[in-house]
């Protein structure tokens, strides 16, 4: 599937879009997903080990049964930890991320969570602004921490 397939009918796609938690069947295609979005990628294994983790919510979004993205958080106690959030390249700038990561926030908060953390790539801009868009503020830098890049990484925190 691609973008311009629906560029002509944007309304009816986004009617289209369908959130579900990950099951074994989505995890060749969100492996896929993440080696397009990342420079270091987890492998389906952990996505696997994630499944085995009670602790541990993956959402997706698809469209007629395409995954688009997905996002993961942790609760530990009542903290959510984003671990991942990815849209597919073609689908960005349209609003997914921001629904993955409402949806993911308000099912933390569901489970007990009163506030969200996470890290991102100091230098990744779409992702700090989307984050901060949502009530995420940069709270520490934690220097060197990517091992590909030696980048800083901004670690955030929201109330929920
Ligand atoms: C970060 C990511 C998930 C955003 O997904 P998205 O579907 O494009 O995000 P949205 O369309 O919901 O964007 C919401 C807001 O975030 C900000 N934003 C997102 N992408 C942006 C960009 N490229 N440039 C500037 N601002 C951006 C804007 O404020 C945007 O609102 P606007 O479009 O009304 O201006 C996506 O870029 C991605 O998958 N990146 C690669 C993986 C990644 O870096 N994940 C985060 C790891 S911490």
């Amino acid at each position: 599937m691609d973008q311009g397939e629906f560029s002509s009918s944007l309304s009816s796609w986004k009617l289209e879009l369908r959130f579900s938690l990950m099951t074994m069947d989505d995890i060749p295609q969100i492996a896929a997903l993440e080696k397009m979005c990342f420079s270091m990628p987890w492998s389906e294994r952990l996505f696997i080990n994630e499944l085995e983790n009670n602790n541990s919510y993956f959402l997706t979004i698809k469209i007629r049964n395409e995954l688009i993205g997905y996002a993961g958080f942790w609760l530990i106690v009542d903290e959510a930890h984003i671990v991942n959030l990815a849209v597919h390249p073609e689908f960005r700038r349209q609003g997914m991320g921001g629904m993955l990561l409402k949806n993911i926030l308000d099912m933390a908060k569901q489970k007990g969570a009163l506030k969200a953390t996470l890290e991102v790539r100091e230098t990744n801009t779409p992702a700090n602004l989307l984050y901060e868009r949502l009530g995420f503020v940069c709270v520490a830098l934690r220097k060197g921490y990517y091992a590909d890049t030696k980048e800083h990484a901004v670690i955030m925190w929201a109330d929920l």
